[in-house]
């Protein structure tokens, strides 16, 4: 199974298979991380799943939607790898990806 590679706010750094079909918030929430809140459920219009994404992968990921950068836009917290999480859907491809949960905003 594809691997996701989690660094908590407080640094720490889990491993976690993902199986078919999720997006990176679903696996993130579904592995016990309370930190994600992920209010809206993957609606994009909370941004409470921010995280910040390995630069090496950035081509890989799901081009941006307007929605997904104004709610990063209302977030204190962006950097340039800044992403919502739900806006992920975690391929094969993906694997080895390793995400930060950003600070709560
Ligand atoms: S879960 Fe709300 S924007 Fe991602």
């Amino acid at each position: 199974m594809p691997k996701l590679i989690v660094t908590t706010r407080e640094g720490e750094t889990s491993e976690i298979d993902v199986a078919d079909g999720l997006t990176v918030m679903e696996a993130i929430r579904d592995n016990g991380f309370d930190e994600l809140l992920a209010l809206c459920g993957g609606c994009c219009s909370c941004a409470t799943c921010h995280v910040h994404v390995d630069a090496a992968y950035s081509d890989k990921l799901p081009e941006m939607t307007e929605d997904e950068d104004d709610l990063l836009e209302s977030t204190d917290h962006r950097q340039p790898t800044s992403r919502l999480s739900c806006q992920i859907p975690f391929t094969p491809e993906l694997d080895g990806l390793k995400v930060t949960i950003a600070p709560e905003d």
